[in-house]
Order: structure tokens, then sequence, then C-alpha cells
């Protein structure tokens, strides 16, 4: 990891470049953190620029390049959609400002590599989201596992289902274009949060698939309009982890249930419960192995698990948080904690698991059985047939 030495006094200036639908709930956050300054905001669609600049009492507004040049400007927050992060990110570096930039850090490995790499050249830091994994809810759970609550670690499941973000996105087509899709724009939450608690990576295997080439925009202007599915858009991906734990993460969105945030890990001590890697706050419980030989084990058909929950500890900010702990890493020299590093593996991770999905490469099961017929509707168990 690259080392920094501590840099400047007071408040850490700050421009963003890109205020879409994201750029709200960052900038009451940050508006509320005296450790940072949001000095201008810049956008392709400098109008908007303007009218959030309005709306959250931010000093300037325009151009990116407006941005670039302003002198008080030490960390571009980039909220663009994932297609431009890197060139973004990479016109910030040469800029000279340290860049926090939204998930992921960009689409392709050559390009967020070469980034890391002008980052690490120029002595500027850089931080990718999410940042919702340094909420108190993920990291009670980490220090949970880490303080051995669970045992070693063995399997994790998680699930992120739903009908899609056209249910709330006036403008989601960048959201199954490529570099997006439920495993880039939703697997960024739930690889970070398994790797920061299960350590990298190792290997992955996974499933894809289209439910609809064409999909229809549903909220905002343009409800009625058709826009182009290019990648899938449900993912099942199995992992396994460097330190031998594993685990299996379906990503769709195509299912009209939704179960989001629904993240278990299993450990030979106990199954822990947590919080959505999406928020920043959550329940954290734990239930254990019955261990008490030649007793009632008292589980019996039907009844409830015996559950402890892990008390959270720390404040609940929100989208913002991994900034103002940028800005203060960069003041005292520290290392700030959501790194490009990390940004990077998980899009390895997610690269790896598309290639995967796209190939096809699993280990063929040889036996096979016959269809398994369905129950029919008039099957009554209570009827006398015999
Ligand atoms: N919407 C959400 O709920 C959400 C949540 C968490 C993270 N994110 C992430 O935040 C980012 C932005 O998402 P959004 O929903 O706000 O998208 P959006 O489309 O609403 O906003 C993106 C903004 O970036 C601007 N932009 C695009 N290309 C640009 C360029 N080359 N130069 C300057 N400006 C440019 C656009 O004009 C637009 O205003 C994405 O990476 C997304 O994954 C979104």
């Amino acid at each position: 990891m690259a080392e920094f030495a501590p840099r400047g006094t007071g408040p850490v200036g700050i421009g963003f470049v890109g205020v879409g639908v994201i750029s709200d709930t960052y900038l009451e956050n940050l508006n509320s953190f005296p450790d940072v300054e949001v000095l201008i905001l810049g956008d392709l669609l400098t109008d908007r620029a303007a009218s959030q600049a309005q709306k959250h009492g931010i000093p300037a507004s325009g151009t990116t390049a407006d941005v670039l040049a302003h002198p008080g400007v030490e960390l571009v927050v980039n909220l663009t959609v994932p297609a431009v992060h890197v060139e973004i990110s990479s016109q910030a570096i040469s800029a000279g400002k340290h860049v926090w930039s939204e998930k992921p850090i960009g689409i392709d490995r050559a390009s967020a590599r070469a980034l890391l790499d002008q980052a690490d050249a120029a002595g500027l830091r850089l931080g990718i989201a999410p940042d919702t994994v340094l909420g108190p809810g993920i990291q009670s759970a980490k220090r949970a596992i880490e303080r051995g609550d669970i045992g070693r670690p063995l399997f994790a499941q998680t699930s992120m289902q739903y009908q899609g973000p056209e249910v709330f996105h006036p403008n989601p087509a960048f959201l199954f274009a490529h570099g997006a899709g439920p495993l880039f724009d939703m697997g960024p939450y739930y690889f970070t949060m398994l790797v920061s608690i299960l350590g990298p990576v190792a290997a992955v295997a996974a499933l894809g698939l289209k439910a609809t080439e064409q999909r229809e925009i549903l909220v905002g202007p343009d409800a009625g309009k058709t826009f182009p599915v290019e990648v899938p858009s449900s993912i099942n991906v199995l992992a396994s982890f460097e330190h031998g734990a594993q685990s299996q993460s379906l990503l769709s969105f195509d299912s009209p249930l939704r179960r989001q945030g629904f993240v278990e890990i299993s450990g030979t001590e106990g199954t822990i419960v947590l919080p959505d890697p999406n928020m920043f706050t959550g329940r954290t419980a734990i239930t254990r192995p019955f261990s008490h030989r030649g007793s009632d084990p008292g589980i019996t058909a039907g009844a409830e698990q015996p559950w402890e929950d892990v008390a959270e500890e720390g404040v609940v900010v929100g989208r913002g948080l991994g900034v103002l702990d940028m800005a203060r890493a960069i003041r005292s020299g520290r290392p700030h904690r959501a790194t490009g590093e990390l940004g990077y593996h998980v899009l390895d991770t997610m690269v790896s698991a598309q290639e995967s999905a796209a190939r096809g490469e699993f280990i063929a099961v040889e036996s096979t059985v016959e269809k398994i017929e369905a129950v029919p509707v008039d099957f009554d168990p209570f009827a006398r047939t015999l």
C-alpha cells in the first residue's frame, strides 16, 4: 500500500464531478461534516450542476474542467456513470487532486490498474465506494467475526434480487449497459463486504442470464421508452477465498420478490446474519450450534432458534463517510480505508465472474434424474383415496 505524508490544515476542499440521482445524499451528508467543505459542483450538464449548487448552498458550479481548475479543491468526488469513472478519476489525478470514486472503480482491469499506478506515481489517494461497509452495521459484524464469535468462517450466502432499478431510476439504461448489470452495480456492496470480512477472493465461477433483450423505463419523463440489455440481468457467483472460506451470491434484476441485503456467514461456532451491505446500519445476530451432550436439545420442529444480537457500535451517517475518512487521512498521513486496491480487487472478482459466466466454465456433473412432476392442484392431504 502507498505511504502518504500528512498534508495541509483545516477542512479539506471538495469538488464534485457528476451530480445526478445519488448526489443529493452525498451533498446533504458532506455539508454536515465540519472536516470537509464542498466548494464547487461540475457536470456535463452545467444547468444540473448549477441547480444542485443552488439547492445545497454550494458557492460555485460549472464544467468538469472548472472543478479540476479550482485551487481550493484537494479531493474530487466522482459521481459520474461507471463507463467514465476511470476517465474522470484520471483527469482529476492529472490535475493534482485526490479522488473518491463511486463504484465500481472502472469497468475493465487494464484501465483500472493504470489508474492505480497513476495515483501511486503522483502520490495521490484513490478511494472507491462503497462506504456503506464502513458503517456501524457491517463494521460491528466484522468485529464480531474477527474476535471469533462464529469461530472459523466456512461459507457465506448473499442475495440481492428485485425487479430492477427501472422501478425507481428515471434514466436506468446505464445500469444494463456494459460495466453495469446487477453484478457491477450491486456486486460491489456484496463483494466489498465479503472481502472485508473473509479476505481476498481466490477464484470464482458464475452462471448468468438475460430475462429479456429490451426493458422499459417505468418512472420519470421517459417512462414507456425501451432500452437494450447488454449484460446478464441475473447472475449467480460462487467464490473461494484465499483463507479457505466460500461464498454463493445471487445478484438479480429479474425477480419480483424483493430480497436485498440477505447476508449470512456460517462458521465453526455459529451462523451470523449481517445487515444489508448497501446500508450503513442494521441488525446483526448469531445463532449457535447445540453443544450440551446428553440433555434435551430443545430443537423441536418449528421452534424458533435462539439468536444473540450483536450490539451495533458507532455513529450512523451515510454516503460520504468514505470521503470523510479520506479527508482525515489526507491531513494525518494515515491510510484511508476504502482503498483503490480494494476497489480493484472487487472489480477483478466481478470481471472474473462475468468471464466465467460468458465461457460457461463449469465442472460437469455426470449423474442425472428424470423430470420430477409437479403435485396436482387437487391433491388433498385430508381426502381418503385408498
Ligand atoms: N442512484 C443510486 O441509487 C446510486 C447509489 C449508489 C451509487 N450510485 C453510483 O453513483 C454513480 C452515479 O449514479 P447516479 O444514479 O447518480 O447516475 P445519474 O445518471 O443520475 O447521474 C450521473 C451524472 O454524471 C454526469 N456525467 C456523466 N458523464 C459525465 C462526464 N463524462 N463528465 C461529467 N459529468 C458526467 C451526468 O450528466 C449525470 O448528471 C454511479 O456510479 C452509480 O453506480 C448510484
